[in-house]
């Protein structure tokens, strides 16, 4: 079995956000660092990475913050921005705010718009956010779109055809599944991620979106009793379920 790695705990609770490891010092010499059950005096011990961490050591007396590698589901609410740069409240305020000082930094795993809701993941984990934002993914994304408009009836075979080109883009759409629940309202899943995609594509069919909710990625689902604006850690095998591609059903890749 691999030994877990082992960091110098000055240095991990630093990059958690603990405060500098000058910090760290004061808070290992004020005794209240505790790993399993002895106080720690020595700031640069040496710890094991281990998963179940926050069961072991305290801080203050409550458990240390998880560590990285990190991955998230969040509910977003309306009215919150996906970006750091971006004006308005983001989703990271969602989050406890000294998670804004870890290293490394928490990003979202592509964007909802300022209005989208629903399934939004955040993660440190660079190697996972590139597999499932990388084109060659083919992970499903699942939205349910309020429209303005009752369905006219040829939406789903437009997308289903794989050749819908939106306005400025060099390459038709693949195929995306279109179900209708009511006239006015879908559930459209799609392969990619392009910008603003959903909300195009039913411009491209001359409808409007009132509203976007996404509720799936891959064989994960938004939760029912995960609230807006709550959020829960993913385990590894949650995290695989997202990048699920479909292996049979109408978006099986040839
Ligand atoms: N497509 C959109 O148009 N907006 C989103 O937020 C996500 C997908």
């Amino acid at each position: 079995m691999n030994r877990p790695p082992a960091v110098r705990l000055d240095r991990l609770l630093a990059n958690l956000g603990y405060g500098s490891r000058r910090e760290v010092h004061v808070l290992v010499r004020e005794r209240t660092v505790v790993l399993d059950g002895q106080v720690v005096t020595d700031a640069g011990a040496r710890i094991a990475l281990t998963r179940d961490l926050p069961e072991r050591l305290s801080i203050r007396g409550a458990p240390v913050d998880p560590p990285a590698p990190l991955v998230l589901m969040l509910h977003k609410p309306p009215g919150v921005v996906c970006s750091h740069r971006e004006p308005g409240r983001s989703v990271y305020e969602l989050l406890p705010t000294r998670w804004r000082s870890r290293t490394p930094a928490l990003s979202t795993v592509g964007r909802l718009d300022l209005d989208t809701t629903g399934l939004l993941l955040i993660t440190d984990d660079g190697p996972f956010l590139h597999r499932v934002i990388s084109p060659r993914s083919h992970a499903p994304k699942r939205y349910i779109a309020t429209l303005e408009s009752p369905l006219r009836g040829d939406e789903a075979d437009i997308f289903a055809r794989g050749d819908l080109m939106l306005e400025g883009e060099e390459r038709p759409l693949a195929p995306a599944w279109l179900e209708v629940l009511e006239p006015r309202l879908a559930r459209l899943t799609i392969t990619e991620g392009r910008f603003h995609q959903v909300r195009r594509m039913f411009s491209s069919v001359g409808n409007h979106v009132v509203s976007l909710h996404r509720d799936r990625m891959g064989d994960l689902d938004l939760p029912p009793e995960l609230a807006p604006g709550a959020w829960r850690i993913l385990s590894p095998a949650e995290c695989e379920s997202a990048l699920i591609q479909p292996q049979d059903g109408p978006l099986r890749l040839a």
